[in-house]
């Protein structure tokens, strides 16, 4: 029970990652208000933790509108009227079927020796991709870790869990908007850690290597073979691998912890 009696905010928590966190919160005692997009699935995952024994309230908005994670919570703080750790896990990745198809070219191409096709990803991206893949991961985290920092600061303590990628530490070909808004991810967590060290709040990164979530779901087998090959472990992560690593930086050992990016990626270089 190392959370026991504290609140936690999981943002994308109807699925993957967010879920697997949202889970584990919920069996070391913390009560887990559970956002997504997505209102069935947040109310699934809801009860997966009262089914456990554990207490969860479903949250679902929007994350990158301002207006609509205010409103989240307001509703949240309502009821509990308290809030300790916020893991700002919320995401998409939009990998376009012409992108996916180049890059199996690009792999064929590679066992013979020369690469030929271009991946055409950067050429052929939409502003409102674009856009949208910031909204999500870089407006999304500012906009709850500001609320969060509002109810933290007057306590004078919490932690601030924001989930980049190794896509964001080293820039993966394909996914030019996913890497960049990964990368500030990883820039606005080292900011605002060393912004409110002072006051008892440590904020950290994690940054994930390959995850078996629905988010990698509908990749044609040899790419995914191919991240797999990437990977020193030989295989890619699970979900509860890395809801491990953000218990660790929600619990009272990563006390000392902050401005810092931990990389479950199965020993990856990237
Ligand atoms: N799967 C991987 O290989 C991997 C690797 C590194 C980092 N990540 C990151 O981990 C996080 C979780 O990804 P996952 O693999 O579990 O994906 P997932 O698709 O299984 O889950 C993402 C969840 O976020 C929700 N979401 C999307 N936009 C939202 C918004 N605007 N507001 C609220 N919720 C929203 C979705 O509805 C979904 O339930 C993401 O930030 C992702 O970028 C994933």
């Amino acid at each position: 029970m190392r959370l026991e009696d504290q609140v936690a905010l999981v943002t994308g928590a109807g699925s993957g990652i967010g879920k697997a966190i949202a889970l584990r919160f919920a069996e070391c005692g913390a009560r887990v208000a559970v956002n997504d997009l997505d209102d069935e699935t947040a109310a699934a995952t809801v009860d997966a933790i009262e089914s456990r024994g554990g207490m969860a309230m479903a949250v679902p908005a929007d994350v990158s509108d301002g207006r609509a994670a205010l409103k989240m919570f307001t509703r949240f703080l309502g009821t509990w009227d308290r809030l300790d750790i916020v893991v700002n896990n919320a995401g998409a990745l939009f990998l376009e079927p012409h992108v996916v198809a180049n890059m199996e070219a690009q792999l064929a191409e590679r066992a013979s020796g020369a690469v030929s096709t271009p991946l055409a990803a950067t050429t052929s991206l939409e502003d409102g991709i674009w856009r949208r893949t910031f909204a999500i991961h870089v407006d999304g985290t500012f906009h709850c870790t500001r609320e969060a920092l509002k109810v933290m600061e007057v306590r004078r303590r919490g932690r601030i869990i924001n989930m980049s990628s190794i896509a964001g530490l080293a820039g993966l070909a394909g996914v030019p908007d996913y890497s960049a808004a990964k990368a500030a991810v990883l820039g606005f967590t080292k900011s605002v850690a060393r912004e409110v060290a002072h006051l008892g709040i440590q904020v950290n990164a994690i940054a994930p290597g390959f995850v078996d979530t629905p988010m990698l779901a509908d990749l044609p087998d040899t790419l995914r073979a191919a991240f797999v090959a990437q990977t020193p472990s030989g295989r890619l992560a699970t979900a509860e691998e890395v809801a491990g690593a953000a218990l660790y930086l929600a619990s009272p050992e990563a006390e000392a912890v902050t401005g810092q990016v931990l990389s479950p990626n199965g020993g990856s270089l990237m």
